[in-house]
């Protein structure tokens, strides 16, 4: 059995006040850690400022001239594969998360990653977007993307999920994470 656990990035999609993506991705972390074939790094993008307006090359070339694009792009290079963790805005994927990704190219290139969602409906349509970026940047998306459907009066309230509710998703997002480690592991 190996020993190596490769380092992945578990990426916050919201940075939204009141957003409920820790929790979401509380459980991604806690499920990464306890089938411990990963080494998961949290990344929270309100810690990542990122103009998008500041850098004058495009990002294919990796010519970045601002030091926070620099410390960003060394951030997701030295990871081997990524979850994308992200609410649906909009039958789309929130703006931040877009300008995280956009900010840099070959770091994402051709690495594995895996799509969670959650929304009223699961977040589907979020997620087909996120496989379309995926497919722009070559990368290996795993089968399973779980859809963590968030009930209504929760989305209303601004209440955190019940944790049974979000507890149910939990052999989805294992799942997902164990073929994202088999990908990883295949390259
Ligand atoms: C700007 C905005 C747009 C939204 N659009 C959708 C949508 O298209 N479909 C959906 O199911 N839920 C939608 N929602 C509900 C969110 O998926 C839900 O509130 C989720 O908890 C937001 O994630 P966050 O709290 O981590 O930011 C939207 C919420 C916001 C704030």
């Amino acid at each position: 059995m190996s020993l190596h656990q490769p380092k992945i990035l578990v990426i916050m999609g919201s940075v939204r006040s009141g957003r409920r993506c820790p929790q979401i991705a509380d459980l991604v972390m806690s499920a990464a850690e306890a089938a411990g074939r990963l080494t998961p790094e949290l990344i929270d993008l309100k810690e990542w400022p990122l103009p998008a307006d500041d850098e004058p090359e495009i990002p294919a070339k990796g010519d970045y001239k601002r030091e926070h694009t620099r410390a960003w792009s060394a951030k997701v290079a030295e990871a081997e594969g990524f979850v994308l963790v992200s609410p649906q805005y909009n039958w789309g994927y929130p703006a931040p998360l877009k300008n995280a990704l956009d900010h840099l190219s070959k770091e994402w290139r051709g690495k594995p990653v895996a799509i969670v969602t959650y929304g009223g409906h699961g977040g589907g349509k979020c997620a087909s977007q996120l496989l379309q970026l995926a497919d722009a940047f070559k990368m290996r998306p795993t089968v399973t993307a779980p859809a963590i459907s968030v009930p209504r009066e929760s989305i209303e309230s601004g209440a955190p999920m019940a944790p049974d509710a979000l507890e149910a998703y939990r052999p989805a997002v294992a799942q997902a994470l164990g073929e994202l480690a088999d990908l990883i592991a295949a390259a």
